[in-house]
């Protein structure tokens, strides 16, 4: 990736200076490595249906760390397992690397997923096993037998994520925030091309929570820079972070796309959502930056709908 690349990135989405939008994308090009097009999601029947995506259409750059915001509730989960084709769109396409997954078959969407890394909410560490073991298990998992190169690797991802020299520790050892590490080291270790985070700082402290953005972002720009080194230079990095916190959004993000009911209501740089929380919005304002607004300075008055 070039700077230029970089500095495109870092553009609004559109042209007009705010962050709220709506419409749908064409189709994507090649340095998009996800694209939905109105896409539809719903559970259940009758009156126990609950529709979360009703036509979201966003773009995921190629190396660019996109962060999705939106309420509790609003299908950022969902989301995610659709980018993972952990669940199919009622109507509408999901593209990974130019491929509709909707016509793939297991063997294919097997592969894609390989590329694909899902940080849980959880976090989801085995208790059974050692930190080591924790690690190594999608490198064995994806056939790798040579132990000498297994812990080799294993260790690598360790000190990468701040916990060298854990390999022999239970999880059970481990303060939350070591075990969201491990964690990270774990969905690294197969050297994904995106990596999705659900909900990476949900029960830590604030302190902590910095901690692990400052991780994500150290993560990202470290396979980047081994993608950079790569002799056959074709591999990228790419993450997707799902949060409800704008502390660690606003941090992470080159780009934030923010859900809410059903659709796609602002897909902006950091620096526009802050500029919406921050100034008096013009008497004119749309619906979408009013939302933004709203959420940003985490108020309970305003156009999104609380639910107590
Ligand atoms: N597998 C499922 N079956 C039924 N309902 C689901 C399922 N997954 C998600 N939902 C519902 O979809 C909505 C969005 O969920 P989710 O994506 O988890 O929201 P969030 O933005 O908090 O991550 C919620 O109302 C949730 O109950
Ligand atoms: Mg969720």
């Amino acid at each position: 990736m070039t700077p230029d690349d970089l500095a495109t990135l870092a553009k609004p989405a559109n042209g007009n200076g705010t962050a709220g939008r709506t419409g749908s994308v064409a189709a994507g090009d090649r340095d998009d490595v996800i694209v939905f097009d109105n896409v539809h999601k719903g559970f259940g029947v009758g009156s126990k249906r609950t529709e979360p995506l009703r036509g979201v259409s966003l773009r995921v750059r190629r190396g660019e760390r996109l962060v999705i915001i939106g309420p509790s509730g609003t299908g950022k989960s969902v989301t995610l397992r659709l980018m993972l084709g952990l669940l199919d769109p009622d109507s509408g396409t999901v593209t990974v690397e130019g491929r509709d997954l909707s016509g793939l078959d297991i063997d294919e969407l097997g592969v894609l997923r390989k590329r694909m890394s899902m940080l849980f909410q959880s976090g989801a560490l085995f208790d059974s096993m050692t930190v080591g073991e924790n690690v190594a298990f999608p490198l064995r998992a994806a056939g790798e037998r040579d132990e000498a190169k297994i812990a080799k690797t294993v260790a690598e991802k360790l000190r990468q994520v701040g916990l060298p020299d854990t390999e022999e520790k239970m999880t059970s050892e481990l303060s939350g925030g070591m075990k969201k590490r491990a964690a990270l080291a774990r969905s690294i270790a197969s050297r994904p091309d995106i990596i999705l985070y659900d909900e990476p700082t949900t029960g830590l402290d604030p302190i902590m929570s910095d901690a692990i953005a400052e991780l994500i972002i150290e993560t990202h720009e470290k396979l980047r820079q081994e993608c950079d080194d790569d002799p056959e230079g074709n591999r990228s990095i790419t993450s997707i972070v799902v949060t409800h916190d704008m502390h660690v959004a606003s941090k992470v993000a080159d780009r934030i796309v923010m859900l809410y009911d059903g659709r796609v209501v602002g897909d902006a740089p950091p620096g526009e959502y802050r500029r919406l929380g921050s100034n008096v919005l013009p008497k004119d304002a749309g619906k979408h930056d009013q939302m933004i607004r709203q959420f940003v300075r985490g108020e309970a008055a305003g156009p999104i709908r609380t639910v107590t």
